[in-house]
């Protein structure tokens, strides 16, 4: 059987054809990199954040998208984000390590 990892939140990027356009492949690369650095992975001890790839979510013109699923208070939680750069992505990671309030900055939808 596989190990089965128990996360906070799972990040993902989209790195479809317009996001690519507009640095979402180094956005992804930072923020692998960043996680493992700073033990949030889920694959560290004590980390808990999970980070992938994703196709086209949906809202090409406002590129790099990064959306965000999690359970909080028994609930599905999802953040959506219009031109996430590094520092929103770590900040969105951040607040999902800890358990706390999404980031408002470019969320957009639900
Ligand atoms: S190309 Fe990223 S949302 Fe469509």
């Amino acid at each position: 059987m596989p190990t089965y990892f128990k996360t906070s939140g799972h990040l993902l990027v989209c790195q479809h054809v317009n996001c690519k356009a507009r640095g979402a492949q180094l956005l992804y690369t930072a923020l692998w990199n960043a996680l493992d650095r700073e033990k949030l992975a889920y694959f560290k001890t004590g980390g808990s954040v999970r980070l992938t790839e994703s196709g086209c979510l949906g809202a090409c013109s406002f590129g790099p998208v990064l959306c965000v699923y999690r359970q909080r208070a028994g609930q599905l939680e999802e953040g959506w984000y219009a031109a996430a750069d590094y520092a929103l992505g770590m900040a969105v990671a951040r607040a999902v390590h800890a358990g706390e309030d999404l980031p408002t900055d470019r969320k957009y939808g639900p």
